[in-house]
């Protein structure tokens, strides 16, 4: 199976470029499932359902997202009733919406999406480990799914990193989202898995993490908040992590994939 997860995308500028480029990738790289983050998709907080419908109508199959899951209260109005938005499972109990679907990819085959989040540096939640372990348990790779991929929605590396060897040999991809930046660890774990600590964003990256910089340089040169964050509105780069599997539904290869904007390209051959 192919699959493509794109970073995090933020505002108009994150769904243009994706809106852009994303039928021809999917063309290039005859991907049979796609999936994004959008928890920062309307106007950098959030998703709402007409941003989440371009989305999807773009090519996107799922939409992940993370700590700003909730920022647009509109969301509560649709998530319980829409299999292809994800919040991180590990919310308490009688949280609205899900942290896991099974969706069938285009070649018939099915995939196992589970978003997590973690605790350091971050909002006290449920162990996200014990939620994957659930997860995986409920449903292993070659059984339930043909293909599992992970979202380790995180703030820090280690804990990403933690959660890619804690489903190694179990998921077919474990990716990290939050930081807004593409780390450069793509790699086949060694009971393969795929993993890259973090997908990167689609943002403009003349910001700090896709965010206009002038409001979090004051932020951070003198202690004072003059506003509200918004999307830096330079083009995009589309960064994201393409993976093909093998018989066995774990990972064939793993590569970055970096389209427009500021950022060195990068192109996996087809
Ligand atoms: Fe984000
Ligand atoms: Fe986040």
């Amino acid at each position: 199976m192919r699959i493509l997860f794109i970073g995090d995308i933020i505002g108009r500028p994150g769904r243009d470029v994706v809106a852009a480029e994303l039928p021809d990738l999917r063309e290039h790289l005859k991907l049979d499932f796609v999936i994004a983050n959008a928890e920062n998709a309307a106007g950098g907080f959030g998703t709402t359902r007409a941003v989440a419908n371009d989305l999807f109508a773009c090519g996107i199959d799922l939409l992940t997202s993370g700590n700003h899951w909730m920022d647009q209260r509109e969301i509560l109005t649709f998530i319980n009733n829409e299999d292809r938005l994800l919040r991180p499972g590990n919310y308490p109990k009688g949280t609205p919406g899900r942290g896991s679907a099974i969706h069938q990819a285009r070649d018939g085959r099915r995939i196992l999406v589970i978003n997590a989040m973690g605790r350091v540096f971050m909002d006290a939640l449920d162990d996200p480990f014990a939620y994957v372990e659930a997860e995986l348990a409920a449903c292993p790779l070659g059984e339930g799914a043909d293909a599992i991929v992970v979202d380790m929605h995180a703030e820090a590396t280690s804990e990403k990193m933690a959660m890619g060897h804690f489903c190694d040999g179990r998921a077919s991809l474990v990716v990290g989202t939050h930081s807004h930046v593409p780390t450069a660890d793509a790699q086949i774990l060694p009971h393969g898995t795929a993993y890259q600590t973090d997908a990167g964003a689609c943002a403009d990256f003349d910001s700090v993490i896709g965010m206009d910089k002038e409001e979090p340089l004051q932020r951070f040169t003198k202690k004072m908040s003059s506003g509200r964050m918004t999307p830096a509105l330079g083009p995009a780069t589309l960064c994201a992590v393409f993976v093909e599997t093998d018989a066995k539904g774990l990972a064939a290869r793993i590569e970055p994939v970096r389209i427009g904007g500021r950022l060195k390209p990068a192109m996996p051959q087809a």
